[in-house]
Protein backbone atom coordinates (compact mmCIF):
# COMPACT_ATOMS: atom_id res chain seq x y z
CA UNK A 1 0.00 0.00 0.00
CA UNK A 2 1.21 3.64 -0.95
CA UNK A 3 0.50 6.07 1.46
CA UNK A 4 0.61 9.83 1.35
CA UNK A 5 0.63 12.06 4.87
CA UNK A 6 -0.31 15.54 4.84
CA UNK A 7 1.80 17.76 6.94
CA UNK A 8 5.06 19.16 8.08
CA UNK A 9 5.86 19.18 11.28
CA UNK A 10 7.13 16.87 14.21
CA UNK A 11 3.25 15.18 14.66
CA UNK A 12 3.63 14.04 10.90
CA UNK A 13 6.93 12.67 11.72
CA UNK A 14 4.88 10.95 14.32
CA UNK A 15 2.46 9.42 12.11
CA UNK A 16 5.05 8.72 9.16
CA UNK A 17 7.02 6.22 12.13
CA UNK A 18 3.97 4.61 13.12
CA UNK A 19 3.17 3.72 9.72
CA UNK A 20 6.37 2.44 8.61
CA UNK A 21 5.95 0.14 11.05
CA UNK A 22 2.80 -1.58 9.38
CA UNK A 23 3.77 -4.41 7.13
CA UNK A 24 0.84 -3.40 4.28
CA UNK A 25 3.13 -0.20 3.86
CA UNK A 26 5.51 -0.40 0.93
CA UNK A 27 5.62 3.47 0.31
CA UNK A 28 5.32 6.72 2.28
CA UNK A 29 4.80 10.52 0.67
CA UNK A 30 4.83 13.07 2.41
CA UNK A 31 3.84 16.82 1.41
CA UNK A 32 5.39 19.06 2.17
CA UNK A 33 7.21 16.80 5.03
CA UNK A 34 10.45 18.16 6.68
CA UNK A 35 14.26 16.99 7.51
CA UNK A 36 13.29 14.20 9.41
CA UNK A 37 10.27 12.29 7.74
CA UNK A 38 13.22 12.58 4.67
CA UNK A 39 14.72 9.66 6.44
CA UNK A 40 11.41 7.69 5.84
CA UNK A 41 9.48 8.69 3.21
CA UNK A 42 9.37 10.53 0.55
CA UNK A 43 8.98 14.43 0.64
CA UNK A 44 6.92 15.95 -1.84
CA UNK A 45 6.93 19.51 -2.38
CA UNK A 46 3.19 20.68 -2.38
CA UNK A 47 1.90 22.50 0.20
CA UNK A 48 -0.70 21.51 2.15
CA UNK A 49 -3.18 23.90 1.38
CA UNK A 50 -3.37 23.06 -2.52
CA UNK A 51 -5.68 20.17 -2.26
CA UNK A 52 -5.96 20.28 -6.28
CA UNK A 53 -2.37 19.25 -6.54
CA UNK A 54 -2.27 17.11 -3.61
CA UNK A 55 -5.32 15.43 -5.33
CA UNK A 56 -3.56 15.20 -8.89
CA UNK A 57 -0.42 13.56 -6.98
CA UNK A 58 -2.39 10.90 -5.05
CA UNK A 59 -3.91 9.66 -8.36
CA UNK A 60 -0.93 10.05 -10.38
CA UNK A 61 1.39 7.91 -7.47
CA UNK A 62 -1.31 5.12 -7.05
CA UNK A 63 -1.57 6.65 -3.37
CA UNK A 64 -4.02 4.36 -1.51
CA UNK A 65 -4.83 6.02 1.65
CA UNK A 66 -4.09 9.54 2.18
CA UNK A 67 -3.31 10.95 6.33
CA UNK A 68 -4.16 14.33 6.96
CA UNK A 69 -2.22 15.29 9.65
CA UNK A 70 -2.64 19.39 9.98
CA UNK A 71 -6.12 21.13 10.99
CA UNK A 72 -5.98 24.16 8.26
CA UNK A 73 -6.33 21.97 5.42
CA UNK A 74 -9.22 20.00 7.02
CA UNK A 75 -11.12 23.12 7.88
CA UNK A 76 -10.78 24.21 4.26
CA UNK A 77 -12.21 20.92 3.21
CA UNK A 78 -9.13 18.32 1.82
CA UNK A 79 -11.07 15.88 2.17
CA UNK A 80 -13.90 16.43 0.63
CA UNK A 81 -11.96 17.56 -2.47
CA UNK A 82 -10.41 14.02 -2.06
CA UNK A 83 -13.72 11.94 -1.41
CA UNK A 84 -14.32 14.14 -4.64
CA UNK A 85 -11.85 12.76 -6.70
CA UNK A 86 -12.35 8.88 -5.60
CA UNK A 87 -9.40 9.07 -3.27
CA UNK A 88 -9.08 7.58 0.08
CA UNK A 89 -8.89 9.63 3.05
CA UNK A 90 -8.26 9.98 6.55
CA UNK A 91 -10.00 12.93 8.44
CA UNK A 92 -13.26 14.61 8.67
CA UNK A 93 -15.46 16.19 6.08
CA UNK A 94 -15.38 20.23 6.27
CA UNK A 95 -18.67 20.21 7.55
CA UNK A 96 -17.42 17.94 10.06
CA UNK A 97 -14.09 19.56 10.98
CA UNK A 98 -15.84 22.60 12.11
CA UNK A 99 -15.69 21.28 15.17
CA UNK A 100 -12.49 22.75 15.67
CA UNK A 101 -12.74 25.64 13.13
CA UNK A 102 -15.54 27.11 15.61
CA UNK A 103 -15.30 27.64 18.36
CA UNK A 104 -18.73 29.11 18.39
CA UNK A 105 -20.22 25.76 16.58
CA UNK A 106 -18.41 23.82 19.23
CA UNK A 107 -20.05 25.95 22.51
CA UNK A 108 -23.53 25.84 20.85
CA UNK A 109 -23.32 22.13 20.29
CA UNK A 110 -22.24 21.41 23.74
CA UNK A 111 -25.16 23.31 24.93
CA UNK A 112 -27.62 21.77 22.85
CA UNK A 113 -26.37 18.05 23.55
CA UNK A 114 -25.80 18.33 27.29
CA UNK A 115 -21.79 17.89 26.92
CA UNK A 116 -20.05 19.88 30.39
CA UNK A 117 -18.49 22.62 29.05
CA UNK A 118 -17.61 26.19 30.53
CA UNK A 119 -20.59 28.93 30.55
CA UNK A 120 -19.86 31.15 27.33
CA UNK A 121 -21.80 33.95 25.47
CA UNK A 122 -20.65 34.68 21.32
CA UNK A 123 -20.58 37.31 20.26
CA UNK A 124 -20.37 39.36 16.57
CA UNK A 125 -18.88 42.75 17.17
CA UNK A 126 -17.29 44.61 19.96
CA UNK A 127 -19.44 46.50 20.77
CA UNK A 128 -21.83 43.68 21.61
CA UNK A 129 -18.74 42.04 23.27
CA UNK A 130 -18.68 45.22 25.32
CA UNK A 131 -22.58 45.06 26.24
CA UNK A 132 -21.63 41.39 26.91
CA UNK A 133 -18.99 42.09 29.59
CA UNK A 134 -20.72 44.03 31.70
CA UNK A 135 -22.35 41.17 32.81
CA UNK A 136 -19.22 38.54 33.63
CA UNK A 137 -17.06 38.08 36.57
CA UNK A 138 -13.43 37.87 36.17
CA UNK A 139 -10.98 36.37 35.37
CA UNK A 140 -12.83 35.82 31.91
CA UNK A 141 -11.76 34.12 28.88
CA UNK A 142 -11.64 35.39 25.31
CA UNK A 143 -11.25 33.34 22.30
CA UNK A 144 -11.47 34.34 18.71
CA UNK A 145 -14.00 31.71 16.51
CA UNK A 146 -11.65 30.73 14.16
CA UNK A 147 -8.18 29.06 13.68
CA UNK A 148 -5.57 31.34 15.15
CA UNK A 149 -2.07 28.63 15.48
CA UNK A 150 -3.79 28.08 19.61
CA UNK A 151 -3.06 31.58 19.98
CA UNK A 152 -6.45 33.16 19.64
CA UNK A 153 -7.31 32.25 23.66
CA UNK A 154 -7.05 35.86 26.00
CA UNK A 155 -7.88 34.79 29.94
CA UNK A 156 -8.08 38.31 31.37
CA UNK A 157 -8.27 39.02 34.75
CA UNK A 158 -10.10 42.46 34.69
CA UNK A 159 -12.15 44.73 32.72
CA UNK A 160 -9.26 46.53 31.11
CA UNK A 161 -7.66 43.80 29.70
CA UNK A 162 -11.10 42.19 28.48
CA UNK A 163 -11.81 45.52 26.72
CA UNK A 164 -7.97 45.38 25.31
CA UNK A 165 -8.57 41.61 24.54
CA UNK A 166 -11.88 42.77 22.54
CA UNK A 167 -9.63 45.52 20.84
CA UNK A 168 -6.92 43.07 19.68
CA UNK A 169 -9.24 40.64 18.49
CA UNK A 170 -12.56 42.03 16.99
CA UNK A 171 -11.01 45.46 16.19
CA UNK A 172 -7.56 45.40 15.24
CA UNK A 173 -7.73 41.75 13.62
CA UNK A 174 -4.64 40.18 15.25
CA UNK A 175 -5.97 36.74 14.25
CA UNK A 176 -8.16 38.05 10.84
CA UNK A 177 -11.15 36.84 9.92
CA UNK A 178 -11.09 34.28 13.10
CA UNK A 179 -12.05 36.93 14.40
CA UNK A 180 -15.53 37.81 13.06
CA UNK A 181 -16.65 36.25 15.91
CA UNK A 182 -15.40 35.40 19.44
CA UNK A 183 -16.37 33.51 22.43
CA UNK A 184 -17.05 34.89 25.99
CA UNK A 185 -16.14 32.09 28.39
CA UNK A 186 -16.69 31.58 32.26
CA UNK A 187 -12.56 30.94 33.59
CA UNK A 188 -12.07 27.18 34.76
CA UNK A 189 -9.81 25.70 37.45
CA UNK A 190 -8.62 22.70 37.37
CA UNK A 191 -5.97 19.91 35.67
CA UNK A 192 -5.78 19.45 31.96
CA UNK A 193 -5.47 16.77 30.21
CA UNK A 194 -5.57 15.78 26.05
CA UNK A 195 -7.49 12.74 25.16
CA UNK A 196 -7.05 11.83 20.94
CA UNK A 197 -9.04 9.48 20.02
CA UNK A 198 -10.57 7.60 16.64
CA UNK A 199 -13.41 8.17 15.16
CA UNK A 200 -15.45 6.27 12.36
CA UNK A 201 -18.58 8.34 12.52
CA UNK A 202 -20.47 6.84 15.38
CA UNK A 203 -18.28 4.34 17.17
CA UNK A 204 -15.32 6.41 19.22
CA UNK A 205 -11.95 4.66 20.85
CA UNK A 206 -10.11 7.08 22.73
CA UNK A 207 -6.49 6.56 22.36
CA UNK A 208 -4.27 7.04 26.02
CA UNK A 209 -4.57 10.36 27.86
CA UNK A 210 -1.64 12.99 27.51
CA UNK A 211 -0.61 15.87 29.11
CA UNK A 212 0.59 18.91 27.52
CA UNK A 213 3.02 22.14 28.83
CA UNK A 214 1.99 24.71 26.94
CA UNK A 215 3.47 27.96 28.69
CA UNK A 216 7.36 28.89 26.53
CA UNK A 217 8.52 29.05 29.75
CA UNK A 218 10.11 26.50 33.33
CA UNK A 219 6.97 26.49 36.00
CA UNK A 220 4.16 27.39 33.44
CA UNK A 221 5.49 31.10 32.71
CA UNK A 222 5.71 32.80 29.55
CA UNK A 223 3.54 33.43 26.23
CA UNK A 224 1.66 30.73 25.10
CA UNK A 225 3.27 28.02 22.41
CA UNK A 226 2.27 25.05 20.46
CA UNK A 227 3.46 22.54 22.93
CA UNK A 228 7.12 22.31 24.76
CA UNK A 229 6.51 18.56 26.00
CA UNK A 230 3.90 16.10 26.51
CA UNK A 231 3.55 12.94 28.35
CA UNK A 232 1.23 10.66 28.62
CA UNK A 233 -0.66 8.75 30.67
CA UNK A 234 -1.61 11.69 32.62
CA UNK A 235 -2.09 10.21 36.34
CA UNK A 236 -4.71 12.27 37.13
CA UNK A 237 -7.25 10.91 34.27
CA UNK A 238 -8.55 8.00 37.14
CA UNK A 239 -10.35 5.04 35.53
CA UNK A 240 -13.59 6.54 36.82
CA UNK A 241 -12.36 9.86 35.17
CA UNK A 242 -12.29 7.87 31.84
CA UNK A 243 -15.51 6.18 32.27
CA UNK A 244 -17.47 9.62 32.82
CA UNK A 245 -15.83 11.27 30.10
CA UNK A 246 -16.45 8.10 27.65
CA UNK A 247 -20.14 8.42 28.82
CA UNK A 248 -21.13 11.85 29.07
CA UNK A 249 -18.38 13.56 26.69
CA UNK A 250 -16.82 11.54 23.95
CA UNK A 251 -19.83 9.29 23.06
CA UNK A 252 -22.00 12.47 22.95
CA UNK A 253 -20.03 14.68 21.34
CA UNK A 254 -19.89 11.52 17.95
CA UNK A 255 -23.04 11.15 18.21
CA UNK A 256 -24.12 14.81 18.69
CA UNK A 257 -22.32 15.34 15.75
CA UNK A 258 -23.72 12.84 13.76
CA UNK A 259 -27.52 14.14 14.44
CA UNK A 260 -26.32 17.34 13.05
CA UNK A 261 -25.67 16.10 9.69
CA UNK A 262 -21.89 16.20 10.08
CA UNK A 263 -20.42 12.31 10.99
CA UNK A 264 -17.27 12.81 11.78
CA UNK A 265 -14.54 10.54 10.44
CA UNK A 266 -10.91 11.11 12.13
CA UNK A 267 -8.81 11.97 15.39
CA UNK A 268 -11.01 13.95 17.81
CA UNK A 269 -8.59 15.81 20.25
CA UNK A 270 -10.67 16.40 23.74
CA UNK A 271 -9.08 19.30 25.14
CA UNK A 272 -10.47 18.99 28.90
CA UNK A 273 -10.20 20.09 32.69
CA UNK A 274 -10.82 18.23 35.26
CA UNK A 275 -13.05 20.99 37.66
CA UNK A 276 -14.16 19.97 41.39
CA UNK A 277 -17.49 20.01 39.71
CA UNK A 278 -16.21 17.06 37.65
CA UNK A 279 -14.61 17.04 33.74
CA UNK A 280 -15.06 19.61 31.17
CA UNK A 281 -14.45 20.35 27.49
CA UNK A 282 -11.96 23.31 26.87
CA UNK A 283 -11.79 22.63 23.55
CA UNK A 284 -11.92 20.15 20.58
CA UNK A 285 -9.22 19.46 17.81
CA UNK A 286 -10.40 17.78 14.54
CA UNK A 287 -6.85 15.80 14.07
CA UNK A 288 -3.68 14.63 16.14
CA UNK A 289 -2.14 16.69 18.93
CA UNK A 290 1.30 18.21 18.31
CA UNK A 291 3.34 16.92 20.30
CA UNK A 292 0.34 15.12 21.78
CA UNK A 293 0.89 12.56 19.13
CA UNK A 294 4.49 11.70 19.59
CA UNK A 295 3.99 10.38 23.21
CA UNK A 296 0.61 8.77 22.01
CA UNK A 297 1.26 6.83 18.98
CA UNK A 298 4.29 5.05 20.12
CA UNK A 299 2.34 3.47 23.26
CA UNK A 300 -0.49 1.95 21.12
CA UNK A 301 0.44 -1.44 19.71
CA UNK A 302 -1.85 -2.12 16.63
CA UNK A 303 -0.73 -1.38 13.52
CA UNK A 304 -2.19 2.34 12.98
CA UNK A 305 -3.00 1.23 9.12
CA UNK A 306 -5.79 -1.43 10.13
CA UNK A 307 -7.18 1.39 12.95
CA UNK A 308 -7.22 4.10 10.04
CA UNK A 309 -8.88 2.17 8.09
CA UNK A 310 -11.08 0.60 10.00
CA UNK A 311 -12.54 4.42 10.93
CA UNK A 312 -12.43 5.27 7.27
CA UNK A 313 -14.50 2.21 6.14
CA UNK A 314 -16.70 2.69 9.46
CA UNK A 315 -16.06 -0.11 11.27
CA UNK A 316 -14.01 0.50 14.13
CA UNK A 317 -16.39 -1.17 16.70
CA UNK A 318 -14.22 -4.48 15.78
CA UNK A 319 -11.33 -3.02 16.69
CA UNK A 320 -9.55 -3.67 20.05
CA UNK A 321 -7.48 -0.67 20.52
CA UNK A 322 -4.46 -2.08 22.36
CA UNK A 323 -1.88 0.44 24.36
CA UNK A 324 1.51 -0.69 25.85
CA UNK A 325 1.73 -0.06 30.10
CA UNK A 326 4.96 1.59 29.17
CA UNK A 327 5.08 5.72 29.80
CA UNK A 328 5.78 7.97 27.00
CA UNK A 329 7.49 11.63 27.87
CA UNK A 330 8.68 13.93 25.37
CA UNK A 331 11.00 17.62 25.45
CA UNK A 332 10.45 19.64 22.82
CA UNK A 333 13.90 21.27 21.39
CA UNK A 334 13.11 24.76 20.15
CA UNK A 335 15.04 27.81 18.79
CA UNK A 336 15.53 30.52 21.68
CA UNK A 337 13.17 33.24 21.12
CA UNK A 338 10.01 31.05 20.42
CA UNK A 339 7.32 31.21 19.80
CA UNK A 340 8.19 35.31 19.58
CA UNK A 341 11.29 35.95 17.17
CA UNK A 342 14.21 33.50 16.63
CA UNK A 343 17.39 32.45 14.38
CA UNK A 344 17.29 29.69 12.24
CA UNK A 345 19.44 27.66 10.15
CA UNK A 346 21.85 25.72 12.65
CA UNK A 347 23.30 22.70 12.00
CA UNK A 348 21.76 20.30 14.23
CA UNK A 349 24.02 17.26 15.68
CA UNK A 350 23.27 14.07 17.56
CA UNK A 351 20.51 12.78 15.90
CA UNK A 352 21.99 9.63 14.49
CA UNK A 353 22.72 8.54 18.25
CA UNK A 354 18.73 7.35 18.36
CA UNK A 355 17.64 3.67 17.86
CA UNK A 356 14.04 2.64 18.17
CA UNK A 357 14.96 -0.28 19.89
CA UNK A 358 16.57 1.80 23.05
CA UNK A 359 13.00 3.33 23.51
CA UNK A 360 14.52 6.83 22.44
CA UNK A 361 13.01 8.90 19.27
CA UNK A 362 13.59 11.85 17.69
CA UNK A 363 10.65 13.71 15.89
CA UNK A 364 11.61 16.00 13.92
CA UNK A 365 9.52 19.64 13.23
CA UNK A 366 10.99 22.75 12.21
CA UNK A 367 14.33 21.37 10.19
CA UNK A 368 15.50 20.92 6.85
CA UNK A 369 18.61 20.76 5.05
CA UNK A 370 20.75 22.99 3.86
CA UNK A 371 22.87 23.01 1.05
CA UNK A 372 25.46 20.88 2.13
CA UNK A 373 23.01 18.34 3.17
CA UNK A 374 23.30 19.29 6.50
CA UNK A 375 20.30 18.73 8.64
CA UNK A 376 19.44 22.33 9.82
CA UNK A 377 17.12 24.15 12.38
CA UNK A 378 14.22 25.49 10.59
CA UNK A 379 11.39 26.68 12.49
CA UNK A 380 10.54 27.55 16.19
CA UNK A 381 9.72 23.82 17.41
CA UNK A 382 12.67 22.28 15.87
CA UNK A 383 12.06 18.58 17.61
CA UNK A 384 10.88 16.17 19.74
CA UNK A 385 13.11 13.92 21.70
CA UNK A 386 10.95 11.45 23.00
CA UNK A 387 11.38 8.16 25.50
CA UNK A 388 9.46 5.09 26.29
CA UNK A 389 9.81 3.58 29.88
CA UNK A 390 8.09 1.21 32.43
CA UNK A 391 7.29 4.55 34.45
CA UNK A 392 6.82 8.47 34.04
CA UNK A 393 9.66 8.97 36.19
CA UNK A 394 11.92 7.26 34.35
CA UNK A 395 10.74 8.24 30.91
CA UNK A 396 11.27 12.00 32.07
CA UNK A 397 14.83 10.91 33.21
CA UNK A 398 15.64 8.71 29.85
CA UNK A 399 14.08 12.26 27.59
CA UNK A 400 16.02 14.27 29.48
CA UNK A 401 19.28 12.86 29.35
CA UNK A 402 18.48 11.89 25.08
CA UNK A 403 17.89 15.62 25.19
CA UNK A 404 21.82 16.39 26.07
CA UNK A 405 22.88 14.50 23.01
CA UNK A 406 21.06 17.14 20.36
CA UNK A 407 22.65 20.45 20.13
CA UNK A 408 22.78 22.84 17.81
CA UNK A 409 23.31 26.66 18.47
CA UNK A 410 20.09 28.74 19.73
CA UNK A 411 18.93 25.48 21.47
CA UNK A 412 15.99 25.65 24.17
CA UNK A 413 13.84 24.08 25.85
CA UNK A 414 11.79 23.59 29.43
CA UNK A 415 13.88 21.89 32.14
CA UNK A 416 10.23 21.02 34.06
CA UNK A 417 8.60 18.85 31.48
CA UNK A 418 6.42 16.59 33.84
CA UNK A 419 6.61 18.51 36.91
CA UNK A 420 3.31 17.56 37.46
CA UNK A 421 4.20 13.16 37.95
CA UNK A 422 5.99 14.13 41.48
CA UNK A 423 2.62 16.01 42.50
CA UNK A 424 0.49 12.60 41.25
P1 LIG B 1 -7.82 26.31 23.81
O1 LIG B 1 -7.06 26.72 22.56
O2 LIG B 1 -9.28 26.57 23.76
O3 LIG B 1 -7.41 24.96 24.31
O4 LIG B 1 -7.20 27.26 24.95
C1 LIG B 1 -5.83 27.31 25.19
C2 LIG B 1 -5.58 27.23 26.66
O5 LIG B 1 -6.25 28.30 27.34
C3 LIG B 1 -6.12 25.96 27.31
O6 LIG B 1 -5.25 24.89 27.20
C4 LIG B 1 -6.28 26.43 28.74
O7 LIG B 1 -5.04 26.40 29.42
C5 LIG B 1 -6.71 27.85 28.59
N1 LIG B 1 -8.19 27.95 28.63
C6 LIG B 1 -9.05 27.88 27.59
N2 LIG B 1 -10.32 27.99 28.01
C7 LIG B 1 -10.28 28.13 29.34
C8 LIG B 1 -11.27 28.29 30.37
N3 LIG B 1 -12.58 28.35 30.08
N4 LIG B 1 -10.86 28.38 31.64
C9 LIG B 1 -9.54 28.34 31.94
N5 LIG B 1 -8.56 28.20 31.04
C10 LIG B 1 -8.91 28.10 29.75
N1 LIG C 1 -0.58 20.57 21.59
C1 LIG C 1 -1.84 21.15 21.36
C2 LIG C 1 -2.39 20.97 20.02
O1 LIG C 1 -1.94 20.20 19.21
O2 LIG C 1 -3.39 21.63 19.74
Amino acid sequence: MKVLIIGSGGREHAIAWAVRKSPKVEKIFCAPGNAGIAGIAECVNIGAMEFDRLASFAKENGVDLTIVGMDDPLVGGIVDVFEAEGLRVFGPSKRAAVLEGSKAFSKDLMKKYGIPTAGYSVVRSADEAREALKSVSYPVVLKADGLALGKGVLICENEAEALAGVREIMEDRKFGSAGDRMVIEEFLEGREVSVLSFVDGKTVKPMPSAMDHKRAGDGDTGPNTGGMGNFSPSPFYTPEIDAYCREHIFQKTVDAMAAEGRPFRGVIFFGLILTSDGPKVLEYNARFGDPEAQVVLPRIENDLIDVIEACVDGRLEDVDLRVSEDACLCVVLASEGYPLKYEKGFPISGLDTFRDEDGEFVFQAGTAFDPEGRVVTNGGRVLAVTALAPTLKEARAKAYAAAERVTFANKYMRHDIGHAIDEA
